[in-house]
């Protein structure tokens, strides 16, 4: 063999090793069938890339152009091999027929360390045909698809996406660690039902920063057994708020520890920050505590401030009964703006397990004539530094 061939083998050996382990290789659907005419069923395309994405050794990623894709529900599995990106450029479209109303999903990634999900595209939900079923006030209403489920995912960032009209929540993020949403942005009407923002349960170290979400629940739910969860710079209106709860539905959940609502802003919400426990909880040992709500603006919300041991929508609980939620080292400081009732600042704590290490600080929210009040039951606390309405607490 001659030195020059050598040498060309060599470097291209030496290329192909620099390009595995450095570069990503891509996926892109439109190779797996994809067609983006808005009418074609792209699940299966969609499938393929993944799978070939997922099981390549070393960085890869999904790639989704511009275009308008219809897509069936489908689950993207893992665990994979090496860090997974998943790149959404275009509009993906959830189905209008019915028949595929009752899944409780319609995009959902599951098992996977290390994945991103970013691209400025949008998940269009398509929920006007099947809000009319999602009828929870008479007890009888069946699950909806969510939007994106994130199952025990690790180690991950979703950034730059853009949801719209879900059926059911926008997001949900159930047993997931070390998770980041960057720069979400989430839209649905005021008067759709159930459509939270983001929900995030069962999960621990969670970042959400700088979302834009106007929607007809919760813009940002947090549910049991969760931990660490920092939020901040949200844009929040229409919708019900930020709220940790509801709790004490189930026997076997645990607490809410350590949560941190910042720099966000309020307007025209039912809530701001709110904490909903039921009255007649089965969790005994539940708890929320640790939480600091810090430099709010609210404008024209109806319960800024509401800590709610007596959460019972739709009446269907036993009034009677006493939350076993302990709520403690709760802290609401600079929270400033106005409420369209006069009750802005709402402490109902429950009467066997009350609320204590409660700080209001720096606390100025104006009602209807200029007029704002407090009230507090069962509960102990402190408050300090500028106190509109009069701070009912000690
Ligand atoms: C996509 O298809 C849906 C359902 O047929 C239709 O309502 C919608 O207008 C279409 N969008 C565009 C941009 O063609
Ligand atoms: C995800 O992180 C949690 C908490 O650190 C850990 O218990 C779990 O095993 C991790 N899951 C995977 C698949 O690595
Ligand atoms: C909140 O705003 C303050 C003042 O602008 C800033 O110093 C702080 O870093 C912000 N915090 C977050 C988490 O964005
Ligand atoms: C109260 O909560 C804050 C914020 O999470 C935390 O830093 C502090 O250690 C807690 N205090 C106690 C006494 O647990
Ligand atoms: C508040 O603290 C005082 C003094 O420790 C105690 O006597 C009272 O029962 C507490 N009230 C509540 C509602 O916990």
């Amino acid at each position: 063999m001659n030195s020059g061939l050598l040498l060309q083998i060599l470097s291209v050996l030496a290329l192909s090793i620099v390009c595995t382990t450095h570069s990503t290789k891509v996926f892109n659907v439109h190779h797996y069938g994809a067609v983006a005419d808005n009418k074609t069923d792209n699940t299966k395309a969609f499938m393929k890339a993944w799978i070939g994405a997922c099981k390549w050794r070393g960085k890869s990623r999904v790639l989704i152009p511009r275009g308008l894709y219809y897509l069936g529900s489908v689950v993207f599995r893992g665990p994979c091999n090496g860090p997974k990106e998943f790149v959404i450029k275009g509009v993906l479209r959830a189905p209008t027929e019915p028949g595929l109303f009752f899944i409780d999903h319609w995009i959902t990634f599951q098992n996977i360390n290390r994945l991103k999900i970013y691209g400025r595209g949008t998940l269009d939900g398509q929920g006007a045909a099947a809000w009319p079923y999602n009828d929870c006030g008479t007890g009888s209403c069946k699950p909806l698809p969510v939007s994106l489920r994130l199952d025990f995912i690790n180690d991950s960032d979703i950034s730059n996406i853009k949801s719209i009209n879900s059926k059911n929540f926008h997001f949900n993020v159930f047993s997931c660690y070390r998770l980041n949403f960057n720069r979400v942005t989430i839209s649905a009407p005021q008067d759709s039902p159930n459509t939270d923002g983001i929900h995030v349960g069962s999960s621990g170290d969670i970042t959400i920063d700088r979302a834009d979400i106007a929607t007809g629940d919760d813009c940002i739910s947090i549910g049991p057994s969760s931990q660490g969860i920092r939020i901040s710079n949200i844009f929040c209106g229409p919708g019900h708020g930020i709220s940790v709860g509801s709790m004490g539905k189930s026997e076997t959940e645990e607490g809410v520890r350590g949560v941190t609502v910042v720099n966000c802003t309020f307007r025209e919400t039912l809530n701001g920050v709110q904490i909903k426990t039921w009255p007649d909880s089965k969790a005994a040992g539940g708890f929320a505590s640790d939480f600091i709500y810090d430099n709010i603006d609210m404008k024209n919300v109806e319960n800024p401030i509401f800590i709610n041991q007596q959460y019972c929508p739709s009446n269907l609980c036993n009034h009677e009964g006493s939350s076993k939620i302990q709520v403690s080292n709760i802290t609401f400081r600079n929270i400033w703006g106005t409420c369209t009732k006069r009750d802005a600042v709402k402490l109902v704590c429950s009467k066997s397990n009350p609320c204590h290490d409660i700080a209001l600080e720096n606390i100025n929210i104006i009602g209807p004539g200029g007029l704002s009040s407090s009230s507090c039951s069962n509960v102990n606390g402190t408050s300090q530094g500028r106190q509109t309405p009069p701070s009912c607490l000690n």
